[in-house]
C-alpha cells in the first residue's frame, strides 16, 4: 500500500487528488453532533493542501436511495471541514456534473472543494460492476491521483470506495494508514491477555466476529441488547427485553465452543431494567430498577447492565494488555441506562492495556459521556469496517489500495 507520504514526496503541486473521505457524521435536526469523522481527515487534507495540491473531498452521508435528496445533503459536513481547516471550501452541489467540474477547475493549487453526496448517484453504491464502473468513469475525470482515507467505509464495495482507485494511481492517507496499523496489534501478535467488550443491540451484526474471537480473544464481555439474547439462552425469563429468537442457538454453540476453548465468556449478572422505553429526546426522569440477570420481571426491559455487572467487567478489563470494545452496554444516550457504558469506558482509561474503541456508536458514547478521547489508545473511525477486519475479511478499499 503506497501512502501518502510517497505521494507528497512524488509532487502533487497543481495536481487534481481526490480524497475519498468518511464525512457520514451523526446529525440531529440538521445538526451536526459529533464531527470526529471530520475531523480525522483533516491531517491528510491539510497536508495535501500544503503541498499544493488541488483536493477534491468526497463522501457518502447516510443512506439515500441514489438520488438527491436534501435531507442527506453534504454541506453541512463541508462547511465544519472548512471552519476546521481555517480556509473556505467549495462546495458542489453535485458529483460528478457541471458544478463539480466547475468547482474543481476553480480550484487553485492548495485549495480544497467538497463535491455532494456520493449516494445521491446510484452508481455508487450498485451491485453492477458496469454500473458502479460508469460512476467511476465519471468521478475518474475529476482528477489526477486517489488517495483513499474514508476508513469508516472500506468494507463497502462501493464506487468511491473500490472501483475508482483501480482508475488513478492510488495511495494511503494517513487515517486509513493509522487505523490499520491499530487493527493489526489487535490480529498479529496480540499482547494478552487479549479482552473484547462487545455491546449493542443485535447479536445478528457480531455473529462473526464473535465467531472469529473464540479463537483468539482470553475474554468476551458481552452487554447492550444483544446481552439478553444470551441470557436467554442460559434458560432465564428477559421479560419485555430486546432478543433474537433466531440466534438463540447460534449464541449456545458460541457458549459451548467458549468453554471448549478455554474463552471466558462473561454476561450480565444484573441489569437495569424499566416497564416503558426511555425518552431519548427529552431526557425526562424514568424509573430505573436494578435486578439480578435472572429475576427480570415479565413487564420489565433490560436497559442497561447492572452496577455489579459495571464492577465485574470492570475487573475483568483491569489486568488486560489488549482491549477492543464495541458498542454500549446499555441505552447511554439516557442519563439512566448510562453508568454500564460509563462503567467499561472508565475501566479501559484505568487499564494500562493497549485500548482500541471501535467506531461507531461507542465512540460517540466515549465522547457525548464527557470521556476525554485522547486517553484512549485509539479510537476508530469505522465501526462496521473494524469489525469485518477483525472478523478477516478481506475489504474491498483496503484490497483496492493494496495493488
Ligand atoms: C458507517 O457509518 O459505518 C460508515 O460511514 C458506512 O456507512 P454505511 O453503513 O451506510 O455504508
Amino acid at each position: 500500500m503506497k501512502t501518502i507520504d510517497e505521494l507528497i514526496a512524488e509532487g502533487v503541486d497543481g495536481k487534481r487528488v481526490f480524497v475519498r473521505a468518511d464525512l457520514n457524521v451523526p446529525l440531529a435536526d440538521g445538526l451536526i453532533t459529533d464531527d470526529g469523522r471530520i475531523r480525522a481527515v483533516l491531517p491528510t487534507v491539510k497536508a495535501l493542501a500544503e503541498a499544493g495540491a488541488k483536493v477534491i473531498v468526497a463522501s457518502h452521508l447516510g443512506r439515500p436511495k441514489g438520488a438527491p435528496d436534501p435531507a442527506f445533503s453534504l454541506l453541512q459536513p463541508a462547511e465544519r471541514l472548512g471552519e476546521l481547516l481555517g480556509a473556505p471550501i467549495a462546495f458542489a452541489q453535485d458529483t460528478v456534473g457541471p458544478a463539480a467540474h466547475d468547482a474543481v477547475n476553480g480550484l487553485e493549487p492548495g485549495q480544497v472543494a467538497v463535491i455532494e453526496n456520493l449516494r445521491f448517484n446510484a452508481g455508487e453504491t450498485s451491485k453492477d460492476d458496469t454500473e458502479r464502473g460508469e460512476f467511476a468513469d465519471q468521478l475518474a475525470a475529476l482528477a489526477d491521483v486517489y488517495v483513499g482515507d474514508g476508513f469508516g467505509a472500506v468494507h463497502r464495495k462501493h464506487a468511491s470506495v473500490y472501483d475508482l482507485p483501480a482508475r488513478l494511481p492510488h495511495y494511503a492517507g494517513y487515517l486509513i494508514a493509522t487505523e490499520v496499523g491499530v487493527l493489526k496489534r489487535l490480529t498479529e501478535d496480540v499482547k494478552r491477555p487479549y479482552v473484547v467488550a462487545l455491546g449493542g443491540s443485535k447479536v445478528s451484526d457480531k455473529l462473526a466476529v464473535i465467531d472469529e474471537l473464540l479463537g483468539k480473544a482470553d475474554r468476551l464481555l458481552i452487554g447492550g441488547g444483544m446481552a439478553f439474547t444470551f441470557l436467554k439462552a442460559k434458560g432465564y425469563e428477559i421479560g419485555a427485553s430486546l432478543v433474537q429468537d433466531d440466534q438463540l442457538s447460534a449464541v449456545k454453540e458460541y457458549v459451548e465452543r467458549a468453554e471448549k476453548n478455554g474463552v471466558e465468556l462473561v454476561v450480565p449478572v444484573d441489569v437495569v431494567t424499566a416497564t416503558q422505553f426511555p425518552d431519548l429526546k427529552t431526557k425526562a426522569p424514568s424509573n430505573p430498577t436494578i435486578v439480578a440477570a435472572d429475576a427480570i420481571p415479565a413487564d420489565a426491559m433490560g436497559l442497561d447492565i447492572g452496577p455489579e455487572t459495571g464492577a465485574l467487567y470492570a475487573s475483568k478489563l483491569a489486568d488486560a494488555a489488549t482491549v477492543f470494545w464495541n458498542g454500549p452496554m446499555g441505552v447511554f444516550e439516557h442519563p439512566d441506562y448510562a453508568e454500564g457504558t460509563k462503567a467499561v469506558a472508565q475501566a479501559l482509561l484505568d487499564s494500562p492495556a493497549f485500548t482500541v474503541v471501535g467506531g461507531g456508536d461507542s465512540a460517540a458514547a466515549v465522547r457525548t459521556l464527557g470521556f476525554d478521547e485522547t486517553a484512549f489508545g485509539h479510537i476508530s473511525t469505522g465501526g462496521g469496517a473494524s469489525l469485518e477486519y477483525l472478523e478477516g475479511k478481506t475489504l474491498p478499499g483496503l484490497a483496492a489500495l493494496e495493488d
